[in-house]
């Protein structure tokens, strides 16, 4: 593996080994070793072009914790500003000797541009993760969604796995359904209104509901989104009040889940819109260790790029 670009496509094998390491980091930080030396004297370059709070700084602890150096681009006072390119930004920060970069950007494919550019340029040496472009994918949310999984309930095949909520705008719902399906998740659902499901969510293999109740009779795992208005593009958005009440995950509504259902979310919530604040902080919801295993799945996947 050079790049982490998306999970469509990503071998079962390559997602198993990512989970088996994260398990092996994880492990060693309850045991209180805090650093590995496996990322020493590599520089880790954090190019988050839209704004961030789990992806960012997690990125920023794993990469710290694999003893790299991190170069956190505050993009807002980069040169970006001042009209240098996408790809003027990157020769630069190679010619300062980066050994990965990390980029959120809201452009689908950017990450792509980048690692096509560096291979053109000959520098193959040099590893892209995508942490999240536009609607398109976000891997590393996708990977730390099925560590979660797999934490929890271990085997995917008999699992029942509803994601809920603006599914077409969402580049976690892509990488989650990619991955779900490849490690042999039992039936996916995509719940949510028409105006927010792709048309191509079918010929992925999801059964698709129109009915909160519906989607979520008997789930194992029910994975909220939010409304990404940021991505609609002046369209007629439901209201917040109106959404909660045809969409929203209040605990009446979870209660039609197995008992044993986990609630998860990639965050960052907006309460009372799509999710309850008893469900937000209930005790089904994985919400919080979702992030902290995002830091052990982060290690594992830039470990693995560097070689390690
Ligand atoms: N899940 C996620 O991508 O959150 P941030 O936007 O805060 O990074």
């Amino acid at each position: 593996l050079t790049h982490l670009l998306s999970t469509d496509g990503l071998p079962r094998d390559v997602i198993t080994q990512i989970l088996d390491t994260a398990s092996s980091f994880l492990e060693i930080s309850d045991r209180d070793v805090k650093k590995v030396p496996l990322l020493r004297g590599k520089s880790v370059f954090n190019l988050f072009f839209e704004n961030s709070t789990r992806t960012r700084t997690t990125f920023e602890i794993a990469a710290k914790r694999l003893s790299a150096d991190v170069i956190n681009l505050d993009v807002s006072r980069s040169s970006t500003a001042k009209g240098e390119t996408l790809l003027d930004t990157i020769d630069n920060l190679v010619a300062m000797h980066a050994d990965m970069f990390v980029v959120r950007h809201a452009s689908s494919g950017a990450p792509y541009l980048i690692t096509e550019h560096l291979h053109r340029v000959g520098r193959t040496d040099v590893h892209v993760v995508n942490a999240g472009d536009g609607r398109h994918a976000h891997p590393t949310q996708g990977l730390l969604d099925m560590y979660t999984i797999r934490h929890y309930k271990k085997d995917f095949s008999p699992l029942t796995v509803a994601i809920v909520g603006d599914i077409l705008h969402s580049r976690v719902a892509r990488s989650d359904i990619h991955a779900l399906t490849t490690l042999g998740t039992g039936e996916i659902r995509a719940v949510g209104p028409q105006t927010l499901l792709p048309s191509a969510v079918e010929s992925m293999g999801v059964r698709v509901c129109h009915d909160l109740a519906d989607g979520l009779r008997d789930a194992d795992v029910v994975i909220m989104l939010r409304l990404q208005n940021e991505r609609m593009n002046g369209a007629l958005l439901p209201s917040a009040g109106e959404y909660f009440r045809c969409y929203g995950l209040t605990p009446a509504m979870l209660a039609l889940a197995r008992p044993d259902a986990i609630v998860m979310h990639p965050g960052p919530m907006n309460r009372g819109v799509e999710i309850d604040s008893g469900v937000a902080d209930g005790a089904q919801a994985v919400i919080l260790p979702q992030v902290t295993f995002g830091i052990a799945v982060r290690m594992a996947v830039m470990s693995i790029l560097a070689g390690n």
